[in-house]
């Protein structure tokens, strides 16, 4: 039987950095759904395609092929063979991913790729609709929240980091908008498994939230 961890929550809750670290000490494999649904965005982008387009989507996400392959331990993202991690994590392709993941086509295709990984091997899965929807019977499911002020202030750190001007205002209005668009979406909208796990890690450290869900993996 797979021992597979869902792992749910809105845009900035540290889902990625959670997901990788307990990939690392459970030596099981890391599968970030978000990186599928940035490579379709970009795709989509590339068709000249806008996100309201819905039609369009529908039928143009048919010749898209995303694949998986892990380099070194850190997932690739395959668009028709290309690797595309380097190009997915701009504004553009955030913003479209937002619009073409409420697609019905887009996340039939997207599913059915994460649920063959799944079933492959034990995974850790994280992304919106992973314990409603795509693994269900997951061993282990965690909704993973934070405040839109700390979530915020996470990414405002992080972009500064980096050298880049924002404004925390903005970001705020962002991340808020993102969580409504992800928790309204007609189709596996964002939300809480019934028997998933909340952690708010508003007032927890990386560690502490990773030894939570750790605690949790009660096979290991
Ligand atoms: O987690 P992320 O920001 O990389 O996700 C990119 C977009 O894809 C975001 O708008 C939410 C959407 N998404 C989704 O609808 N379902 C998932 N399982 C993962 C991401």
């Amino acid at each position: 039987m797979n021992h597979n961890i869902a792992i749910d929550g809105p845009a900035g809750a540290g889902k990625s950095t959670i997901a990788k670290k307990i990939a690392e000490k459970l030596r099981v494999i890391y599968v970030d759904t978000g990186a599928m649904y940035r490579a379709m965005a970009l795709f989509l982008l590339r068709q000249g395609i806008d996100p309201g387009e819905s039609e369009k989507i529908s039928e143009k996400c048919e010749e898209a092929e995303i694949t998986i392959r892990y380099e070194n331990g850190e997932q690739v993202v395959l668009l028709n063979g290309e690797n595309v991690n380097a190009l997915i994590r701009t504004e553009e392709v955030s913003n479209m991913a937002s619009g073409s993941s409420a697609n019905p086509q887009v996340r039939k295709k997207l599913v059915r790729l994460q649920q063959e990984l799944a079933a492959r091997e034990d995974v850790v899965m994280d992304g919106r609709d992973i314990g409603t929807c795509v693994l269900p019977d997951a061993a282990v499911k965690v909704y993973l929240t934070a405040s839109v002020a700390v979530r915020a202030g996470r990414r405002y750190e992080e972009l500064t980091a980096k050298g880049e001007v924002c404004s925390l205002s903005e970001i705020e209005r962002d991340i808020e908008e993102r969580d409504r668009r992800d928790m309204t979406r007609e189709i596996s909208p964002l939300r809480q498994a019934e028997d998933a796990v909340l952690i708010d890690s508003s007032d927890m450290s990386i560690g502490e939230v990773v030894d939570a869900v750790i605690g949790l993996c009660v096979w290991k």
